[in-house]
């Protein structure tokens, strides 16, 4: 028999906390052998609780209780009940201190929630609900504490001894142990809390806020780590400047903290003072971190930065909101690293992921709305729509009220609620509050799941010189029907004519033309709706959802010469790159189409002679033309199909690369050449990331088409680059060719020179797994028992399996079945060691409706022998059952 199933969460059973912690004092006694917490707990009755319960519960998870006591009397077994997840103190007072004593085991927890060993420190995570696993706790984000945290621990192995806030004091104890105690000044949620325990070096720095006190910026790292640290420092400040310049939001405490470690589930943690980072997302030299990894590096340092305004002085209410801190959080770094660097490829990279990424989950069982009604595990929550899709909803925000009245909305939002657990219709009720504006339909966006469809219908009357643009709106639920209630949606807009210049909009007769703006955020809120242009006079091409102004799906209604004209005539950079994706798009699955009918395959000159038209272009940014020139990804395609043929999209796109790479060779050899030029020192500013990214596009290209030339380029930038964006990429363009000695060659070499580097070795890993040529299963399996492999370590799992399933597609959805079978035996195999690994892993099997019939049947076989396991985690299980038919 199997247990019981787990329980449902609902947003609507959301009361307010039966009782209050004033004062935390916690300390921590750490050890080989295990650590004991001793927790002293200020508690009282919430005078404004919706319930007054006469007992107390308490979360609790894999926990020893060695001792508790109320007001200093130890509690006899008739005074509280160990129950599941919990404890229940029986008939408390309205006022008292409860003291309790706990036993954990760090070295076994392979979790990586609570307290855990990763290498040889100590760390914690304790969001969303880690901190149960520390000590009994109401842990809720809701209950609001102060911390005062001491650690004692070996002094040669753990020098160093972190919580948040201020050091208040330290010394030594007997056996060669000491202790320090951390004091919290601020009120925080126990997600929040951390405590790290290591070996470890700083290095320092310093910032000047805006009313000119003096921050100690400190990062702790391992030390053969000491010198990939500049860069996340420099992000730090830049980051800190920026929140204060564009949101007027100072740092608080007197030193910000950041901890590099290298088992850790998610991207980094934003623990009051005291960061924690994923060491994938925050080291960073340049030889052994490419363009990508420092851009990252950036955009995470900046978002955990930000959360101390949008998340800590502010948090959540519950976790259903958790798009609050998330989605905000989101959209500020995204602002940040768009005026940091290239904005239009940051709005071109947010909207591939939103596309490619959310879209799908949108589209499949996990759909949930961007404020969930329930969940079964919150970690399965920390999903794309609730991080990027919230951005896009804040986003909306932005564009309906501009920069100023967004603003005011953001200072008035921070004004009223700092302090306070509050709701995502708390935010939306700043901003409606400040700016005056009406977002009452606006809210639909919280609460309802699924991807809008647009219609575009649209005329020009000659005679009359007015353009009609209209509108229509649906939203397919996840259960098939329509979403009848339309969304309120900033349509942004322009009209171009036919040398590409927007055209005054004139919407009023009586509008003044001089004045007449030549791009609007028109407001859609019907379900159909028209908006009428006057004094056009002559028929212009429409420019539309500009810099995708809304997370919605367009239907196409350009012609490939409108696409063509688009391309290089966009005004709106996003929109100039969408129209060659849309072209490239209806290109590749034609060839597919044929492809499938085992037709000859052609492909349309226009899409080649638009691309030379790029490749030649004296005035095209570059930054744009490397976006330019990546043709959509499989993954799109397959997103964008009702049933996906991925051999078929697999080899139609390859086709299509192939045949734009031959015909545009000699252009490309010059991309190459011009964008090679020897570099003083590496810089990481956009504009160098854009010419290296030119140059390796172009050298991918050339050796995709087994050019003989390409392999000697690629081979001489193997050996001589000077850092590790070159690097990777003539690897990659190696190991995607069919030069299979190089690339077995470039391999082994590359890991002899950085098998001692974990970051580097996870490079190495993902590019063999995600790449069809040097990824067959069996490779990949044969990596598993590779010396570089560690399933306890997510990053190598997510850079093995994830990696080999999600963009070694065709590989992974072989029609044998036996991709499905690895991926069912790791999550089976993960769900006992790393549950939330484990969950998010599967995700590719989730998504069998986009497959044909015996994929369906396979991938669904798969998912039940995973339900079938017993012991399934709370994770696991939600994602797998929710996702069988
Ligand atoms: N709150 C973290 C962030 O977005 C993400 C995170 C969630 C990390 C849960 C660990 C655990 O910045
Ligand atoms: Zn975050």
């Amino acid at each position: 028999m199997k247990e019981a199933q787990p329980r449902t969460i609902f947003l609507k059973d959301y009361k307010k906390p039966p009782f209050l912690i004033d004062e935390t004092v916690l300390h921590f006694d750490l050890s080989e052998q295990g650590a004991t917490v001793k927790s002293r707990l200020s508690i009282r009755r919430n005078p404004d609780a919706d319930t007054a319960p006469q007992d107390l519960y308490l979360d609790g998870v894999d926990l020893e209780l060695a001792a508790i006591a109320i007001d200093g009397v130890e509690l006899s077994g008739s005074g509280y009940e160990l129950i599941a997840e919990g404890l229940r103190v029986i008939d408390v007072a309205d006022n008292f201190l409860l003291e309790c004593e706990t036993r954990i085991k760090p070295h076994e927890n392979t979790c990586l929630e609570g307290l855990y060993k990763s290498s040889s420190m100590f760390c914690t995570q304790c969001e969303a609900e880690g901190f149960r696993r520390i000590t009994y706790y109401l842990d809720r984000p809701d209950v609001m504490s102060r911390f005062t945290t001491t650690i004692v621990a070996d002094k040669n192995l753990y020098p160093i001894l972190l919580s948040n806030g201020n050091q208040v004091e330290r010394g030594d104890l007997d056996a060669d142990r000491h202790f320090v105690t951390w004091e919290d000044p601020f009120r925080k949620p126990c997600y929040l809390f951390a405590l790290v325990a290591g070996d470890l070096l700083n290095i320092d720095d310093e910032y000047t806020t805006m009313s000119g006190r003096k921050v100690a910026l400190r990062m702790f790292v391992e030390p053969q780590n000491k010198d990939k640290c500049s860069h996340a420092l420099n992000s730090l400040k830049a980051s800190m400047k920026w929140d204060e310049e564009v949101y007027g939001r100072e740092y608080d405490l007197d030193i910000f903290m950041i901890v590099a470690v290298d088992d850790f589930n998610m991207g980094a943690m934003e623990n009051k003072g005291l960061n924690i980072f994923n060491s994938s997302c925050v080291l960073a030299k340049p030889d052994t971190a490419t363009d990508a990894t420092y851009q990252r590096i950036e955009a995470i340092v900046a978002h955990e930065y930000f959360h101390n305004w949008s998340g800590n002085r502010v948090t959540c209410r519950d976790w259903f909101q958790l798009s609050l801190k998330e989605g905000f959080t989101v959209f500020r770094d995204a602002e940040f690293s768009a005026d940091m660097n290239s904005r239009t490829v940051k709005r071109i990279e947010d909207v591939n992921l939103l596309r490619t990424a959310q879209f799908a989950e949108d589209a499949g069982p996990m759909s949930h709305p961007v404020r969930p009604a329930s969940f079964i595990e919150i970690s399965n929550f920390y999903t794309l729509t609730i991080y990027e899709k919230g951005a896009e909803v804040v986003g909306m925000i932005y564009r309906l009220l501009g920069a100023e009245l967004f603003r005011k909305g953001s200072d008035l939002y921070f004004e009223r609620h700092d302090g306070q657990a509050v709701t995502t219709d708390d935010f939306v009720q700043a901003m409606q509050d400040a700016s005056g504006k009406d977002l009452t339909q606006f809210k639909r966006w919280y609460d309802l799941a699924g991807t809008p469809v647009i219609a575009v219908d649209y005329e020009y009357d000659q005679d009359g010189q007015t353009f009609t643009l209209k509108l229509s709106q649906s939203c397919p639920s996840t259960a098939g029907d329509v979403v009848e209630k339309p969304f309120h949606i900033p349509f942004s807009f322009a009209l171009l004519d036919n040398n590409g210049c927007n055209i005054p909009l004139i919407q009023d007769d009586d509008a003044v033309f001089a004045n007449a703006p030549t791009e609007l955020v028109l407001d859609f809120v019907k379900t159909e709706q028209i908006f009428t242009f006057q004094h056009i006079e002559k028929r212009p091409i429409p420019s539309l959802l500009r810099g995708f102004s809304a997370p919605v799906r367009i239907k196409n209604t350009y012609s490939r010469d409108e696409l063509l004209f688009l391309m290089s005539n966009e005004t709106d950079g996003f929109n100039r790159w969408d129209a060659g994706q849309k072209l490239a798009v209806e290109i590749i699955r034609e060839v597919a189409e044929s492809y499938a009918q085992g037709a000859e395959l052609t492909v349309d000159q226009r899409l080649i002679e638009a691309y030379r038209g790029l490749l030649v272009s004296e005035s095209i940014d570059k930054a744009l033309l490397s976006k330019m020139l990546l043709l959509p990804t499989e993954s799109y395609l397959i997103e964008l199909s009702e049933t996906a043929n991925v051999d078929a999209i697999h080899h139609a796109r390859n086709f299509v690369r192939d045949t734009v790479a031959k015909a545009l060779k000699s252009e490309l050899l010059k991309c190459y050449q011009d964008n090679l030029e020897a570099e003083t020192a590496y810089s990481a500013d956009f504009r160098s990331i854009a010419k290296r990214s030119l140059k390796n596009i172009a050298l991918g290209l050339l050796l995709s088409i087994g050019d003989a030339e390409a392999l000697t380029l690629a081979e001489t930038q193997f050996a001589t680059a000077e850092n590790m964006t070159d690097e990777s990429a003539s690897l990659i363009a190696l190991v995607n060719s069919d030069f299979i000695a190089p690339r077995e060659a470039a391999l082994e070499t590359f890991y002899a020179k950085w098998k001692a580097d974990p970051q580097v070795v996870e490079q190495w890993l993902s590019i063999q797994c995600g790449s069809v040529k040097s990824g067959s299963l069996e490779a990949v399996k044969r990596l598993m028992s590779h010396e570089a492999f560690d399933i306890k370590n997510p990053n190598k799992v997510r850079s093995v399996i994830g990696a080999f399933c999600n963009q070694n597609i065709v590989s992974f959805h072989n029609a044998n079945g036996q991709g499905y079978a690895f991926l069912a035996d790791n999550v089976i195999k993960l769900n006992k060691l790393n549950p939330q690994i484990a969950s998010r892993l599967v995700t590719p099997l989730t998504r069998w409706k986009k497959f044909d019939e015996q994929r369906q049947a396979l991938m669904q076989a798969q998912l039940k022998r995973i339900l079938d396991e017993e012991n399934l985690s709370k994770d696991v299980y939600e994602v797998v059952s929710k996702s069988i038919k």
